[in-house]
């Protein structure tokens, strides 16, 4: 099969190439994705590009295919642009020095990683869980795991030792991969400390990996516990890459959703590969010396697919930030574009909204001229943010792509083309080529012509997407694909305008978007309910002018009770603090004598949204409540 070493294949140029990849994509699916594949190097041919369907859920891309993701994002480069700089890694202290990986280096230093985990006896199908900070060993290490077989499992670095708990026993991991303590701004975290904790309650864990960084007191448990970066050192560079099949699992990625636990989405290693190459390659159109940048954590799946997968994959430069936006000061994310003369920048609107609300000169006194593609992702984009960043960091000259996917979808859906279809201010625009979409009204019937406003959905299988949630097919069906059968819902909402481009307006489930982390209310509520004096609580979100939304929790007390918002901050905090982890604090308390209720006992969330929002303007009927007396109870609580 082709093996194409040119950096970018298959690149749509103009808007009227789009329409027609689009068009192909859609009529011939088999054809196109077929084609695609051929610029990437497999071991064995497949013999179907793709089966099933969303009624039997039973997905598979190049079948009978075999290949090793890593092959194509290091070895394949090797002989065109093995002295290219694969990665830059920038400190949290602007002082300490960054480190560069060449790709020679880069496939190097992943051999060597990757003969440490054959050494530790993980094997093809073993889970790695890695809870560590923004250090090059998570990048290199999630790239060893994939090189040997193994299902990487990333776990952000901000969530407590219970969530992780959680997340290792799910999964089973065999090993995890921890740092001493991470850098965070001028704060450090402990993770090994947590990681100690997390697995006092886990039981299939041999070994753990410890990368020292900021050489923190830390326990090493005898035999259990290991060195990392001496490890490393020691290995040998030399390891041949897996041959593993189109469907054997990449990586589970656990994320938040409406209800019960979160789910640990499973990613296949083919169709993934597929996906986060040709949507890179396509959504940044960078050129071969262009220096590209996320913001993100690997931690989250922007960090695996457009930090670590997709940038690689297409043998561009990608610049990893240990950091945070506002540390030594609000002016590091610009320091760092004019220090590496960054070209294309992807970043949330939450951080966007930080900075637009910090003093403007920390933006203007940086020399920004390198910058060709600013890139928007996580959440809705308000207009003010998005004129902002076109304005003072794009300099009315950067196209911006706001980028709209999931977790689930692997990577992304609908968005503008760097250059060749049109940025809209607020809008993510256009679905790629092999994303056919429709808004559904609540009964699931498609809502036809433009403009129109429904449930998002996707009614075809596109290669990046999540197979199953591992361990429970079941509940990937239920989740996903009942809602309105033979569909995929996503969970959000939007807006088609005339031109056929949509507009993200937000979830309409019960899951939460806080600075663009995904949060269930179902989990906080259940961590809040953990607290002796509490009945029942509910959580919901509510507009937040930087973190795009914020968590505001009505709690009910026991009877005889009397406790204010303020005496249970600090308590309900420090149970979130141990369950899910900081990330999942309330903004807002209101202890309530009761909450709105149907008479078959369903909490309406709906007039609790409202009064969160501080918006009484149809809050509908509420006298068939079961007890419509406590509306008004409530407003008043809230102050309104
Ligand atoms: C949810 C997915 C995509 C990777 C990071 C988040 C929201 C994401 C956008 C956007 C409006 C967006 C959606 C989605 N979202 N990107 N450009 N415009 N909303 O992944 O944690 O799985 O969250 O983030 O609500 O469902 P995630």
């Amino acid at each position: 099969m082709a093996t194409n070493a040119t950096p970018f294949p298959h690149r749509i140029s103009t808007k009227d190439q789009y329409f027609e990849a689009w068009k192909m994509a859609h009529d011939k699916p088999q054809e196109f994705w077929g084609d695609i594949a051929g610029s990437y190097q497999w071991m064995k041919p497949w013999q179907k590009v793709q089966s099933g369907d969303f009624n039997d859920l039973d997905i598979k891309w190049f079948e009978g295919a075999t290949l090793n993701i890593t092959a194509n994002c290091l070895d394949r480069h090797l002989e065109e642009r093995g002295d290219k700089t694969a990665v830059i890694w920038e400190a949290n202290d602007p002082k300490e020095a960054p480190i560069t990986y060449t790709y020679k280096e880069l496939h190097a230093e992943v051999c060597r990683f990757a003969n440490v985990l054959k050494d530790r006896g993980v094997k093809k199908g073993d889970r790695v869980v890695f809870y560590m900070s923004m250090v090059p060993e998570l990048l290199t290490g999630v790239l060893a795991c994939a090189r040997i077989g193994a299902i990487h499992s990333v776990v952000f670095g901000g969530f407590s030792a219970q969530a992780l708990a959680g997340r290792i026993q799910d999964c089973e991991a065999s090993m995890v991969i921890t740092c001493d303590e991470a850098y965070r701004g001028n704060k450090t975290i402990p993770l090994k400390a947590i990681t100690d904790e997390a697995l006092e309650s886990c039981t299939t864990v041999k070994d753990v990996l410890v990368r020292k960084r900021t050489g923190g007191s830390i326990t090493m448990k005898e035999g259990r516990d290991h060195d990392l970066l001496p490890m490393i050192e020691k290995a040998s560079s030399d390891c041949a890459p897996e041959e593993m099949q189109a469907e054997d699992p990449l990586f589970i990625l656990y994320t938040s959703g409406s209800t019960g636990k979160p789910k640990g989405l499973m990613h296949t290693t083919a169709g993934y590969m597929v996906w986060a190459g040709y949507t890179f390659n396509n959504v940044f159109q960078m050129d071969e010396e262009d220096i590209y940048w996320c913001t993100a954590d690997i931690g989250w799946i922007t960090g695996h697919s457009y930090i670590t997968y997709g940038p690689l994959l297409n043998g561009a430069t990608t610049l990893m930030f240990e950091g945070v936006p506002t540390y030594p000061d609000a002016g590091r994310f610009w320091e760092v574009v004019d220090k590496f003369k960054v070209t294309h920048f992807y970043t949330a609107p939450t951080a966007i909204r930080a900075l637009q609300a910090m003093d403007i000169e920390l933006v203007r006194k940086h020399d920004l001229s390198s910058l060709k593609v600013l890139g928007s992702v996580g959440e809705p984009i308000n207009e003010e943010a998005w004129e902002w960043y076109n304005k003072e960091v794009g300099k009315e000259r950067c196209p911006i792509v706001d980028t709209w996917w999931q977790t689930e979808t692997g990577g992304i859906m609908i968005t503008s083309l760097a250059g060749v279809t049109e940025s809209v201010p607020a809008h993510a625009t256009y679905p790629m080529p092999g994303v056919n979409t429709d808004l559904v009204d609540n009964e699931g019937n498609i809502i036809e012509g433009n403009p129109a406003e429904g449930n998002l959905c996707v009614h075809n299988p596109w290669p990046g997407m999540a197979r199953t949630i591992w361990g429970n097919h079941e509940r990937y069906k239920e989740t996903y694909f009942t809602t309105y059968p033979g569909k995929y819902f996503t969970g959000d909402g939007a807006r088609r305008d005339n031109e056929g481009r949509y507009r993200i307006t937000g979830r309409v489930d019960d899951v939460i978007n806080v600075s663009g982390h995904r949060i269930g209310t179902a989990e906080v509520e259940d961590a809040i309910n953990e607290h002796p004096s509490v009945v029942e609580s509910a959580v919901v979100g509510f507009p937040h002018d930087i973190k795009g939304q914020g968590i505001y929790a009505y709690v009910i007390c026991q009877p005889g009770v009397e406790k204010t918002a303020e005496e249970l901050k600090p308590e309900l905090n420090e149970i979130i603090n141990k369950v899910i982890g900081p990330i999942a604090k309330p903004d807002v308390i209101q202890p309530v004598s009761g909450l709105p209720k149907t008479r078959s006992g369903k909490i309406m969330r709906r007039i609790l949204r409202k009064i969160a929002a501080k918006d009484l303007k149809d809050l509908g009927d509420t006298s068939t409540l079961l007890n419509p007396e406590i509306v008004d109870e409530i407003k008043k609580g809230a102050g309104l």
